[in-house]
């Protein structure tokens, strides 16, 4: 008997990192799954995004552990590509129980220097995008009457600096405000609505090329491995574990629980997996 038998799950940003973690986790305990991702780069982000085939990836892996999945290529800054989805999730399987709220971008910039369109952008991918899946499944699943769990990635940066992250930072945060606000008025149709916090994760976001170089200013003598290195020595000093950053699926497993019925009475609230990084 599985942990989320019998469920749904609607996960963003699924084509690789945490969204495929994720997908994996629940399916391996029985949910069936419905994935979705832009598959393609946004511009002004300095690493380059999932593709198609990442999200075919997704699909096999699911697949090769017996699990159900269907995937579309869409984005969360598009109304009609969500509503899109969630019908098409919902035709297949007759309703959706989890939504993992997942899908996300990262500018980097001091505060000053932001320009319109990357503060824009950010702000429509991270915060409006999640409140826009989230109010697409809603309906369904109040009607559905099963209950269900909603789930937003947001950071360590909604509690900690960390530097020019302040257009990242606000998205987790405000996150946090949608999630206290949102679990509020679905309480009474036994939906919960929780975050989970992570440090940072082991996926392209974090381990690219253009953080191992902000990381290290002024180290253009070092290699690319050595300037790598020397970020993951830095990252350790941030978390109280003895760990640069944490694995997708150590998170996957914060996710499993708040999916399952096992967190049922846990709503509103942040889950940190964070190796300690919010506690000092
Ligand atoms: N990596 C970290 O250090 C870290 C730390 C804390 C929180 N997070 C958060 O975790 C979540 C997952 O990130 P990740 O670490 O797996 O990075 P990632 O870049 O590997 O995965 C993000 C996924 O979101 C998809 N995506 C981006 N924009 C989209 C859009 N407009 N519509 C649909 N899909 C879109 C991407 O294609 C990609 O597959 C994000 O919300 C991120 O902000 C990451």
């Amino acid at each position: 008997m599985g942990r989320v038998d019998g469920k749904v799950a609607l996960v963003t940003g699924a084509a690789r990192g945490q969204g495929r973690a994720y997908s994996l986790r629940l399916a391996e305990e029985g949910a069936a799954i419905v994935a979705f991702d832009l598959c393609e780069s946004v511009p002004g982000v300095l690493y380059e995004g999932a593709t198609e085939e990442d999200l075919a990836e997704t699909v096999a892996l699911v697949e090769s552990i017996g699990g159900e999945i269907i995937a579309r290529k869409g984005d969360v800054r598009s109304p009609g590509d969500v509503e899109a989805v969630v019908a098409e999730g919902l035709d297949r399987f007759g309703y959706i129980d989890v939504l993992v709220s997942n899908a996300g971008v990262s500018f980097l910039a001091r505060s000053w220097e932001i320009s319109e369109d990357d503060w824009a952008t950010q702000i429509e991918v991270n915060l409006t995008g999640s409140w826009r899946v989230a109010k697409a499944v809603l309906p369904s699943m109040i009607e559905a009457g099963r209950g269900g769990s909603i789930i937003f990635i947001t950071s360590g940066t909604a509690h900690r600096a960390s530097g020019n992250m302040a257009h990242y930072a606000s998205t987790k945060s405000g996150l946090e405000g949608l999630c206290r606000e949102m679990a509020l008025e679905v309480a009474p149709y036994r939906i919960r609505v929780n975050t989970l916090q992570p440090t940072a994760v082991r996926t392209p976001m974090m381990d690219n090329q253009g953080l191992w170089e902000l990381f290290t200013p002024g180290q253009d003598d070092r290699s690319l491995e050595e300037r790598r290195q020397g970020m993951l020595d830095l990252m350790s000093q941030f978390n109280i574990l003895e760990v640069p950053w944490v694995q997708p699926e150590d998170l996957a497993n914060g996710v499993l629980f708040l999916a399952s019925d096992e967190s049922s009475m846990v709503t509103g609230s942040p889950l940190r997996v964070d190796a300690g990084y919010a506690s000092h």
